[in-house]
C-alpha cells in the first residue's frame, strides 16, 4: 500500500497567519524538519535480548504520529554489555537489526516523522534492574554482567566497581558504535544521536568524578574529551554526508568539582569544528550527590549558553510541557529545537495541539483526517475534506 499524506506547510506561508517559530522548518544537512519538535529518546526497558518487539511497534508508531517532526529511538546499546538493563534495546547484531526493520517500515508507511536513533553505552551504569524493579546493579551471579568504565570507580559507594577499560576495550567500543551506526544507516534511519549525557559511558569519560585515568584519556579536559570525540569522529565517518549526527550531553554534573557548563562549552566547540549537527542539552546523572534545582525549562539556560558560545544547532530538553513555553524558547533564540519526553507520553498528540494553538500544520494519515475540531479544520493543511 502506498500512503497518501497531506503536505506540511510552514506557518509562515499562510496568508494572514502569524508566523510560529516552533512551526518553522529547520534543515539538518539533507534532512528537512517541518517543525522544531523532537520526541526525546525514552528507554522502554522492554526489549528481548536487545531486540525490539510488539511494545516498540506500538510505542514508536504511536509517537510517530505526535506531530513532532522527529522521533528519536531510545538509548540503544552498541554492545550487549552496554545496555543499562537486560530490557534495553540494542543494535549490535543481525537479530537486533532485523527486529527494528518491520517497525521502521510501518512508521515510514504511516508517518512523515523523521526517525533518529540514540546510540549508547551505559558503561558503569550497565547491568542494572529496570527502574520499576528498583534500578539497582544486578551482580553477574544474578543474571547481570560485569560493567566497564573509564576507571574502576563505582557510581554509588555500595556498588562493585566497573572494570577499567584498556586500549583493547576502547577500540572494541569505538568499533561497536561504528557498526551500530552502519546498521542504523542500513535500516534507513535519518539521523544518529550519540548519548553523551546522564552519566553513561561517554559522560563518564568527560566527568572528573568518574574518570580518574592517568593516561591520555584522563586528567586534563582535553584528555577527558578524547574518547567521546573519537567516537563522534568514527561515527561521523560512516554516516553519509547528507545525514545528521547529533549528541546529547549533560551540561553539568550538578556537583562541585564535576563536569560543568564551561567544560560543556569546550566540548561543544570541539564538536562544532568536527561538523556536529545538533547538541541536545540535558544535565546530571553521573553522581548520586547531584543537587538539581528543578523547574519548568530548567536546562534551557544551559542550551542557550552553549548556542550563544558556539552557534551550534541546539535542542533544549527538560520540563518543557507548555506550547507557549516551547514557542518562546524558539522565538527568543534560546534554542533551535525542543525535545519532549514525559510530555509526549502524557499527550501523544502534543504536536497537533501545539500546531493548533500556534497556527502551524502537521501531517496525519488519512484515517485521522476527521479528528480536528472545526476551529482547527486546516490543521492538516489544505486537504479537501469533501469525502466526509
Ligand atoms: C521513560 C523515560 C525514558 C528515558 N530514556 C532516555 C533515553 O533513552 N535517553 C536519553 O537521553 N534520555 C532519556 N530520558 C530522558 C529524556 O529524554 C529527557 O531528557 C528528560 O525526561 C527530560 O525531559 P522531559 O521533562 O520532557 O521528560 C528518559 C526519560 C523518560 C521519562
Amino acid at each position: 500500500m502506498v500512503a497518501v499524506y497531506v503536505t506540511v506547510k510552514p506557518a509562515s506561508t499562510i496568508p494572514g497567519q502569524l508566523m510560529s517559530a516552533l512551526f518553522t522548518p529547520i534543515q539538518l544537512r539533507g534532512l528537512t524538519l517541518a517543525n522544531r519538535v523532537m520526541v526525546a529518546p525514552m528507554c522502554q526497558y522492554s526489549a528481548d535480548d536487545g531486540e525490539a518487539n510488539d511494545w516498540h511497534f506500538t510505542h514508536i508508531n504511536s509517537l510517530a504520529l505526535s506531530g513532532a517532526a522527529m522521533f528519536c529511538i531510545e538509548a540503544t546499546g552498541v554492545e550487549a554489555i552496554g545496555r543499562i538493563t537486560p530490557g534495553c534495546l540494542g543494535l549490535w547484531n543481525d537479530a537486533t537489526e532485523a527486529a527494528l526493520k518491520p517497525i521502521l517500515a510501518s512508521v515510514r508507511k504511516r508517518s512523515k516523522t523523521a526517525v533518529a536513533i540514540q546510540l549508547a553505552h551505559a558503561g558503569r551504569k550497565a547491568s542494572s534492574s529496570r527502574p520499576w524493579d528498583g534500578g539497582q546493579l544486578i551482580p553477574p551471579a544474578q543474571g547481570g554482567w560485569q560493567p566497564v568504565g573509564p576507571s574502576a570507580v563505582q557510581q554509588k559507594d555500595d556498588e562493585a566497581p566497573p572494570l577499567a577499560l584498556d586500549e583493547t576495550g576502547l577500540a572494541r567500543i569505538r568499533d561497536a558504535f561504528v557498526a551500530s551506526a552502519q546498521r542504523a544507516m542500513r535500516l534507513g534511519i535519518d539521523a544518529v544521536e550519540l548519548h553523551g549525557a546522564h552519566g553513561y559511558l561517554l559522560h563518564q569519560f568527560l566527568s572528573p568524578i568518574s574518570n580518574r585515568r592517568t593516561d591520555q584519556y584522563g586528567g586534563s579536559l582535553q584528555n577527558r574529551m578524547r574518547f567521546p570525540l573519537e567516537i563522534y569522529d568514527a561515527v561521523r565517518a560512516v554516516v553519509p554526508a547528507d545525514k545528521p549526527v547529533g549528541m546529547k550531553v549533560s551540561a553539568t554534573d550538578w556537583v562541585e568539582g564535576g563536569w560543568d557548563l564551561p567544560q560543556a562549552i569546550e566540548l561543544a566547540t570541539e564538536l562544532k569544528k568536527r561538523g556536529l549537527d545538533w547538541i541536545d542539552v540535558s544535565s546530571g546523572g553521573v553522581s548520586p550527590k547531584q543537587k538539581i534545582t528543578l523547574g519548568p525549562g530548567y536546562q534551557v539556560p544551559m542550551a542557550e549558553a552553549i548556542k550563544k558560545a558556539t552557534g551550534l544547532t541546539t535542542i533544549a530538553v527538560g520540563l518543557i510541557t507548555d506550547v507557549r513555553q516551547a514557542e518562546d524558547i524558539i522565538a527568543s533564540g534560546k534554542a533551535d529545537m525542543v525535545a519532549l519526553a514525559r510530555g509526549m507520553l502524557y499527550d501523544p498528540r502534543w504536536g497537533w495541539h501545539a500546531a493548533a494553538a500556534l497556527g502551524g500544520h502537521v501531517a496525519a494519515p488519512p484515517p485521522y483526517w476527521r479528528a480536528p475540531p472545526h476551529e482547527h479544520k486546516d490543521l492538516f493543511g489544505t486537504t479537501s475534506f469533501g469525502a466526509r
